[in-house]
């Protein structure tokens, strides 16, 4: 026993000395700073947090990034990609960071590294005003809307009987498929559900009881980045204490609903 528990301890050790000398999957922040440029990873299919404006990807999210440009002194560049790709695409290289209304939960914490949460967030049930759902309980066999590889898609294909699940690229087109009739129901964050109710002309509410877990939103960093963390912890961590997030928000909500 003794013989195979030392055997292991040795396999061990080999693969972690060898984790330690591959190549590591990130930029350091010296490297992003002497490029000029930090590369933020997104989904602008998600008001108020991320969405598309006059050509242009804009929102609460991409503000509090710039944030992190300004405070490295470097270019914010934007790439705007399908929502569940975008994890693989930090691990991967394709950008330093992400910054898209993104839950920090275990299984994404496996492959990135998040930064302290500055949104407490909640998914709620959107329903037509006159629906007689009136809660999680109600939506067993009912065919619910979600955006394609978010918390709200996990949850209805993990904890919601018999449903028939219709996963949209854009979180708007997901709300929108319930007023047209397609949907029965969508799950969707607090304020893109709120955004999309207040944009139906009263056809849509939303329920206030939560859905599943609160989520905490993060942004995040290529494992084991923690120079480039720590950054984003302190931008963040100011722009909570004084406002900038909350502001920020409200802003956002205001201009993608006539508010
Ligand atoms: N909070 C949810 C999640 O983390 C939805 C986020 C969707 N964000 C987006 N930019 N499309 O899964």
């Amino acid at each position: 026993m003794k013989k195979l528990f030392a055997a292991l301890l040795a396999v061990a050790l080999t693969v972690s000395l060898f984790a330690g000398c591959a190549k590591k999957g990130y930029r350091t922040v010296d490297e992003i700073k002497s490029s000029g440029e930090i590369v933020l990873l997104t989904n602008a299919m998600f008001e108020p947090y991320e969405y598309i404006a006059g050509g242009k990807v804009v929102g609460a999210d991409i503000d509090l990034a710039q944030l992190v440009a300004d405070e490295l002194g470097v270019k914010l560049k934007i790439l705007d990609m399908d929502f569940d790709g975008l994890v693989d695409a930090l691990a991967s290289g394709k950008g330093d960071f992400i910054a898209a209304g993104m839950a920090n939960n275990p299984e994404r914490a496996k492959v990135v590294d998040f930064s302290i949460e500055y949104v407490h967030n909640s998914l709620h049930i959107i329903i037509p005003a006159d629906s007689t759902i009136a809660g999680v309980d109600d939506l067993a066999g009912k065919r619910i809307a979600v955006q394609e590889g978010t918390t709200s898609d996990d949850f209805v294909r993990g904890s919601v009987p018999d449903a028939s699940v219709l996963a949209f690229k854009d979180a708007v087109v997901a709300g929108n498929a319930v007023s047209d009739g397609r949907a029965d129901a969508c799950i969707l964050d607090l304020k893109p559900a709120e955004g999309v109710a207040a944009n139906s002309n009263g056809k849509l509410i939303v329920l206030d009881e939560v859905v599943g877990e609160e989520e905490l939103m993060s942004m995040a960093a290529g494992k084991g980045n923690q120079g480039l963390v720590d950054i984003i912890n302190s931008v963040l961590r100011k722009a909570i204490d004084n406002g900038t997030v909350d502001e920020r928000v409200q802003y956002h909500m205001d201009a993608t609903t006539g508010g």
